[in-house]
């Protein structure tokens, strides 16, 4: 009984939302962690790949990835299918455009639109990283992946800096309007709370878009040859 309930409610438009911001928040648990873990490059290089070494040789990181890969899906087949659904709603259910429907279009098209470039990001960033050159470094007789001389290299290309500051920006807005909205749908947003709610969303969007952009901006400007 409450299962099959529970079934109906993530059926519906509400319940889509709602799984829709849990699997975004998992990404923004992540992205948050990675942005203060990758800081270490302003300590040394060898303290930024000891970290990732640890991070890699650990096997519970075949479980964590999953759970990235199984949200990232989740979000992405729910977005589309939100979008899709809204769309075909349109025009039919309401005679009349309802105050704030613009404003409320603008906002999910952009998401959209973000959304997608950051999925290209996403993609084309493991491939550069995850997948990329693998060079060793041997740091107190440990041999390991040497990530920091990759990301010096990547980050000498003036295009591929230029790349990562327009994701980020794009990073810092998604992240501000979606953990606002996962607010929202969680319920949180009528009471007393919402005014400090909607400031920690956007004080933690600028904090992860800053912290990330700050790493191919120090990278180019302090560690570059050119
Ligand atoms: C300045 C920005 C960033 C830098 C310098 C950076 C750097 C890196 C590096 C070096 C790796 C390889 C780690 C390893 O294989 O041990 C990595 C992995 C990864 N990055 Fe980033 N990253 C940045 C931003 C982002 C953003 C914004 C996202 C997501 C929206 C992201 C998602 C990932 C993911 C999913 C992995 C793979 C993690 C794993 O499977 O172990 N990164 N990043």
């Amino acid at each position: 009984m409450a299962i099959s309930a529970s079934h109906g409610f993530f059926r519906s438009t509400v319940g889509k939302k709602y799984l829709m911001g849990l699997a975004g928040l998992i990404w923004a648990g992540f992205v948050l962690t990675h942005m203060a873990g990758n800081l270490l490059i302003f300590v040394s290089s060898d303290a930024y790949n000891m970290y990732s070494y640890a991070l890699t040789s650990n096997k519970l990181i075949y479980v964590a990835e999953a759970g990235l890969v199984a949200a990232l899906v989740l979000h992405v087949v729910l977005a589309i299918n939100l979008t899709l659904q809204n769309r075909s709603s349109k025009g039919t259910r309401y005679a009349v455009k309802a105050k704030g429907e613009k404003k409320a279009r603008f906002a999910s098209t952009t998401m959209g639109i973000q959304g997608s470039v950051i999925l290209a990001f996403v993609i084309y960033h493991l491939a550069t990283f995850k997948y990329g050159t693998y060079y060793e470094t041997n740091v107190n007789g440990v041999v390991m992946r040497d990530l920091f001389r990759l990301m010096v290299e990547v980050f000498q290309s003036p295009a591929y800096v230029v790349w990562y500051l327009v994701s980020l920006v794009l990073l810092g807005f998604h992240l501000s309007h979606g953990v606002g909205s996962v607010f929202q749908s969680f319920g949180w947003m009528n009471g007393r709370y919402q005014p400090m709610l909607r400031k920690l969303s956007v004080v933690y969007a600028i904090v992860v878009a800053a912290g990330f952009i700050a790493q191919p901006v120090y990278i180019y400007l302090v560690l570059g040859q050119g």
